[in-house]
């Protein structure tokens, strides 16, 4: 097991240097899963075997990519995080705002896989700020480090499995459909999507942000899949870019370790969604 683990620490850390991609901090029973794919695809029985059919074929590389990003999602993904989304977080948020004369909504969905996220939220600021929209300055970043998820965000289009969620107006009112689902300009321009690796100690907000004063951080389904000390790094690292009383919200499965639990209020346990104090 030793030999196997020594593997994998040096197959992690080849890719880190040839391709800038830290998977070290990945939990590593999700990636010796990803990994048994690859290696069972290209016929390699050792992780250092597999380390040479990277050398040998630079095109594995994209493969690879795409196995240890897992980018399944869909729009207003577990519903019920949405409605509260709709019916309490974003009135209170913009109320709040209204009294205060801020007209600035800055948001950040964090792994944004392709934009079927933060495309969602768009759409729910879209119908709650009505014709007040072009009142506030909304900006929605939307980070991912898959390139390829990224461009088909950009792209806004569709498969019938990736809309099964939205309510029917919303369906008619925000997306053109034709053989596909085509997300409409108004939404997209709340949208800016850019490359962003939540695990890298260089860039700590979405490049385009510039200033981090999030009112919304939306981290969902990313978490999961790091050790237990990236999250904590990634989760104090959102909570420093969250505005006081901005709101965080988490996958099903994640959570805020205990300590940090005292910084936010919890609106909703089982949605996973936290205000911070
Ligand atoms: C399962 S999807 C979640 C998408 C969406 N947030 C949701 O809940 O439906 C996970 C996304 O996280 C992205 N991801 C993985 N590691 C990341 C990292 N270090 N920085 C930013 N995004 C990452 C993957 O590329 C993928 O698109």
């Amino acid at each position: 097991m030793k030999s196997n683990d020594d593997g994998l620490r040096l197959l992690l850390s080849k890719i880190y240097e040839e391709r800038g991609f830290d998977f070290r901090q990945y939990n590593t029973g999700m990636l010796r899963r990803r990994l048994a794919r690859r290696l069972s695809t290209t016929g390699a029985t050792t992780y250092l075997e597999y380390a040479r059919v990277l050398d040998v074929d630079s095109s594995e590389y994209e493969k690879l990519f795409d196995d240890l990003t897992i980018n399944v999602s869909h729009f207003f993904r577990d519903p019920l995080v949405f409605e509260l989304l709709y019916k309490v977080v974003l009135p209170e948020m913009i109320a709040y705002k209204a009294q205060h004369g801020d007209t600035y909504i800055r948001t950040w969905s964090a792994g944004c896989a392709q934009g079927e996220e933060p495309y969602s939220v768009a759409i729910l600021l879209t119908e709650l700020l009505g014709g007040q929209l072009n009142d506030y300055h909304v900006t929605i970043y939307a980070t991912d480090i898959d390139r390829n998820a990224l461009d088909k965000a950009n792209i806004g289009e569709y498969q019938e499995s990736g809309v099964l969620e939205v309510k029917k107006g919303f369906l008619d009112k925000y997306f053109s459909h034709n053989r596909s689902y085509k997300i409409k300009e108004s939404i997209k321009e709340l949208v800016d999507f850019s490359f962003h690796d939540l695990a890298s100690e260089k860039f700590i907000a979405p490049p385009r942000s510039v200033f981090a004063n999030f009112d919304l951080i939306l981290c969902r389904n990313v978490l999961i899949y790091f050790t237990r000390e990236l999250q904590r790094k990634v989760l104090s690292n959102l909570e420093a870019m969250l505005n006081k009383r901005g709101y965080l919200v988490l996958g099903e499965a994640e959570t805020l370790p205990m300590d940090m639990q005292k910084d936010f209020i919890c609106k909703d346990g089982m949605c996973k969604i936290y205000q911070k104090l």
